[in-house]
């Protein structure tokens, strides 16, 4: 049974029940995933490099993910919907954090947002969280941070950084999180994170051992074909299918195969 509410996040992490998130960005994706067994659906800002096709996430606005989270919500009535926060809008104060997160919440029907980073950005979340909004933590590899880590690189393998993503995990927890994204960590530290912190861990890059997983959706499906890193599974390749599709289409036309006897009105 796919998990239904925030309360369930924790539930699974008990039993041991595994925790299947995707991103999503549109409408007509959301309704194929709306009648699947997919726990929860991210609208990741990652539809400015997937969807926008911006080198970063960095130029992603606010009314961005209000529009594509709100089409999602449309697609996918039922599932647990997180939406992130956007590069600065959550950095500048507390009370403009609970403005931006507050509209994304109001404007969209999403269950939650995400935000990146650790003790940091602890008042905000703890803000956010005493106005009855779930946060989601993302720590790791953050990547509206590209600039500041100097590229998009596993996190965590000296023992400074080991410790600090620890401890921030747990701050998050403290602060009210109800779920944490690890991203590209070496699989024993994200193990111990793991098992150090009651709120579920959501790996992405992160090894076996998270509570559970959350994959790009065009990247699963194959349709970018030169982002392959390490972590990913390719689970089809619908950008050969959707060359192919596209390619006998065309053909077609110019062969005057198409519309045939069957595709026309009389
Ligand atoms: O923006 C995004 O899609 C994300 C996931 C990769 C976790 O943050």
């Amino acid at each position: 049974m796919a998990l239904k509410n925030i309360n369930d996040f924790k539930k699974f992490k008990k039993e041991g029940t595994p925790i299947s998130v995707l991103t999503c960005y549109d409408y007509a994706f959301a309704r194929i995933m709306e009648k699947t067994d997919l726990d929860a659906i991210l609208v990741g800002d990652s539809l400015g490099n997937v969807v926008a096709g911006y080198t970063s996430t960095i130029p992603v606005t606010l009314e961005q993910m209000i529009y594509h989270t709100e089409i999602v919500r449309r697609g996918a009535p039922s599932k647990f919907l997180v939406s992130d926060m956007p590069f600065m809008s959550y950095h500048v104060s507390i009370e403009d954090s609970l403005r931006n997160a507050g509209n994304l919440m109001k404007k969209t029907g999403a269950n939650a947002v995400k935000l990146e980073g650790g003790s940091d950005f602890r008042g905000v979340v703890e803000a956010l969280v005493r106005a009855s909004i779930p946060v989601m933590g993302h720590l790791g590899l953050t990547p509206q941070s590209v600039h500041k880590l100097g590229g998009y690189s596993v996190q965590g393998r000296d023992e400074e950084k080991r410790k600090m993503i620890l401890e921030d995990a747990k701050i998050l927890e403290e602060a009210g999180a109800f779920s944490l994204v690890l991203e590209m960590v070496p699989e024993d530290l994200a193990k111990e994170i793991s098992e150090s912190i009651s709120i579920p861990t959501i790996g992405i890059g992160a090894g076996r051992y998270c509570d559970g997983q959350v994959l790009v959706i065009n990247d699963m499906l194959g349709i970018e074909q030169e982002f392959y890193p390490k972590f990913l599974k390719k689970y089809a390749d619908l950008s050969v299918t959707i060359t192919n599709a596209v390619n006998d289409y065309s053909r077609e036309v110019k062969e005057h195969l198409f519309p045939d006897e069957k595709n026309i009105f009389k």
